[in-house]
């Protein structure tokens, strides 16, 4: 007999809205075989296609997965070149498949960092699937949480000079509508995967209450059942969001 999958044991209630996923571990994956780097981050696409698709056959309505840093354009030549090359293969491979699940592709970071073709190939996925209304799959591709603060700031420095904005009127609302994410909701649960138990710079301000699921695997070696794993250790928590346990046990009742 097959062994069960974690997924009967899911409550389709309560999937998280918006998934944020640090995708780490590639280049460990890849050397504890001995071989490059890159070889990692190429079969980390495999995983990348198993969640998204997992993701989608959930109802999850945000996937954001953390695919490369600002602070990663400092590693060596050949890795970020390498990188690149793979990106714009994947997009160009994927769009036909997004599609055919009805995936729109979104992209936060500062994409003018990013090689021509590169820019290209993203304009083109972005205008392919952008009629499209089934999970909404977010790229942080040259994002780093401090860029997009900064980023915030000055657009909210030039609106108050020009007198769009009143400096009194700005509330967490008017924050959140100057970020990049904007038109996403807050992730309710962010993974990391290869045992590095930090945020390195992803959605500082988005995360301020999503629950957080560290995991040892690798991001190569992730697959649908690890993404069922952390969901249902998500679904074991409460989120008190600052309130007690008793007042969110009321509220449940009281609904
Ligand atoms: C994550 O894997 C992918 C990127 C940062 C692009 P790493 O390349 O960071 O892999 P490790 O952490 O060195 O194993
Ligand atoms: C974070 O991983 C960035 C991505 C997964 C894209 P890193 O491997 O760059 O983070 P650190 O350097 O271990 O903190
Ligand atoms: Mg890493």
């Amino acid at each position: 007999m097959l062994p069960m999958s974690l997924r009967a044991l899911i409550d389709n209630e309560r999937v998280p809205k918006h998934i944020a996923i640090i995708m780490d571990g590639n280049g460990r994956w890849a050397q504890e075989q001995g071989q490059d780097r890159l070889f990692g981050h190429f079969h980390g696409v495999a995983s990348v296609r198993d969640i998204v698709e997992g993701s989608a056959e959930l109802g999850v309505r945000y996937l954001t997965l953390y695919a490369f840093s600002t602070e990663n354009w400092d590693r060596p030549e050949q890795e970020v070149t390498g990188l690149m090359e793979l990106l714009v293969e994947t997009i160009r491979k994927e769009v036909p498949i997004l599609n055919k699940n009805n995936i729109r592709l979104h992209v936060i970071g500062e994409l003018s960092m990013l090689p021509d073709h590169a820019k290209v190939a993203l304009q083109e996925a972005f205008d392919l699937t952008a009629q499209n209304t089934g999970l909404n799959l977010v790229l942080a591709l040259s994002y780093s949480s401090r860029w997009e603060l900064v980023s915030a700031v000055k657009k909210i420095a030039e609106d108050v000079k020009a007198d769009k904005l009143d400096p009194s009127a700005i509330s967490q609302d008017t924050l959140q509508q100057y970020l990049s994410t904007s038109e996403f909701p807050d992730p309710e649960l962010m993974i990391r995967t290869s045992g590095e138990y930090r945020i390195s710079n992803f959605l500082l301000y988005q995360l301020a209450y999503a629950e957080l699921y560290f995991t040892q695997t690798r991001w190569p070696d992730f697959r649908k059942e690890n993404l069922y794993e952390a969901i249902l250790d998500f679904q074991k928590r409460e989120r008190r969001f600052g309130k007690t346990s008793g007042q969110i046990i009321d509220g449940l009742t009281n609904n």
